[in-house]
C-alpha cells in the first residue's frame, strides 16, 4: 500500500517559530510532528511512502528518514515547489502513485484511538475515495460535511472553511483514493485562495457515488497543530497519556517493530546509537519485556 505525507506549507500562523525550522520538523512534545501521522500510515499498512516537502527541507528531511529501510519501509521524496493546494500532491506525487490505490495524511495532524489501525485499514482497503470525519466545536476552520437528517451516514455535501457550517463534522486529514485521484485533482479549478483544494477532490468522488465518509467518534482524538496553543495542548496530550501508561504515541521504530517488518535485531541496531537518550531507553524496554 502506498502513502503520501504532505511536510510542505510554510506555517505562517506558527511564526516565528518555523521561520528556519518547517512546521512539521517541530516538536510534539517529544519527537518531531511528522512522526505521529507517519506512524498512522504505518498503522494502515502503508509501507512505500512519498514525502512532500518545500524545497529547503529536502536534506533535513532525508537526514530524519533516509530511504526508510531502518523502519522496513521504502521512502522517496518529492518537492512542492511552493504551497498551492494539499491536492496538489496528487499532481507531484503522480508517478509515485501510478495505478495503485494511496492513503495521504497532512503532516501536522494527530490521531489518537484504541482502534485506529482497524479504521484507517478500511479506509486503505475500501474503494472510491474514504475520508473520516470529526465532530469539532469550530467546524468553520475545516472541511465541513453534512450528512443527510434521514441517514446520518450519507454525507450529502462538503464545503472549504465554511462561513456557516452546516454542521459540526470537520473532514480529518487522513484520505484514501483510488489512482483516479490524479485525474480528478488535474480537473479541477484552483479556489480562490488560488489552491488545489482537497475539499473540492472529496466533492467531486461524493458527486460521482464514490465517497464514503466515516465518523471518528468520541473515543478518539484528532488534534492539529497549527497556532501556538494547539501544538502546545498536542504536546500535553502526548506526555500526558505517555507519562501515564509508560506506552509512546507515534514511535516509527515501536509500529515497525510490532507489525514485524522489522525483527529484534533490525531494532536492536536503532537502539544502539541512542541508548542513553530516553527514547532509546524507552526502545530497550520493548525488547525487555516481550
Ligand atoms: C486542510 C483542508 C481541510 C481539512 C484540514 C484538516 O485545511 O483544506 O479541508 O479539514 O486540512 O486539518 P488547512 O490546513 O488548509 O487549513
Amino acid at each position: 500500500m502506498k502513502g503520501i505525507v504532505l511536510s510542505g506549507g510554510s506555517g505562517t500562523r506558527l511564526y516565528p517559530m518555523t521561520r528556519a525550522a518547517n512546521k512539521q520538523l517541530l516538536p510534539v512534545y517529544n519527537k518531531p510532528m511528522v512522526y505521529y501521522p507517519l506512524t498512522t500510515l504505518m498503522l494502515a499498512g502503508c509501507r512505500e511512502i512519498l514525502l512532500v516537502v518545500n524545497p529547503h527541507d529536502e536534506e533535513a528531511y532525508r537526514r530524519l528518514f533516509g530511504d526508510g529501510r531502518q523502519w522496513g519501509l521504502s521512502i522517496d521524496y518529492a518537492v512542492q515547489p511552493k504551497p498551492g493546494g494539499i491536492a496538489e500532491v496528487f499532481l507531484v506525487g503522480k508517478h509515485f502513485i501510478g495505478n495503485d490505490r494511496v492513503g495521504l495524511i497532512l503532516g501536522d495532524n494527530l490521531y489518537y484511538g484504541d482502534s485506529l489501525p482497524a479504521v484507517a485499514e478500511r479506509g486503505a482497503t475500501g474503494s472510491g475515495a474514504w475520508v473520516y470525519a470529526y465532530w469539532v466545536s469550530d467546524p468553520s476552520a475545516y472541511g465541513v460535511v453534512e450528512f443527510d437528517a434521514a441517514d446520518p451516514d450519507r454525507p450529502i455535501s462538503i464545503v472549504e472553511k465554511p462561513k456557516d457550517p452546516r454542521s459540526n463534522w470537520a473532514v480529518t486529514g487522513l484520505y484514501f483514493y483510488d489512482a483516479d485521484v490524479c485525474d480528478v485533482a488535474a480537473s479541477i479549478p484552483r479556489s480562490a485562495r488560488g489552491e488545489l483544494e482537497i475539499s473540492d477532490v472529496n466533492a467531486h468522488y461524493l458527486k460521482a457515488g464514490r465517497l464514503t465518509v466515516e465518523k471518528l467518534g468520541r473515543g478518539y482524538a484528532w488534534l492539529d497543530t497549527g497556532t501556538p496553543s494547539s501544538l502546545l495542548r498536542a504536546a500535553q496530550f502526548v506526555e500526558t497519556v505517555e507519562d501515564r501508561q509508560g506506552l509512546q504515541i507515534g514511535s516509527p521504530e515501536e509500529v515497525a517493530w510490532r507489525k514485524g517488518y522489522i525483527d529484534d535485531a533490525g531494532l536492536e541496531r536503532l537502539i544502539e546509537p541512542i541508548r542513553t537518550a530516553e527514547y532509546g531507553k524507552y526502545l530497550q524496554g520493548l525488547l525487555a519485556r516481550r
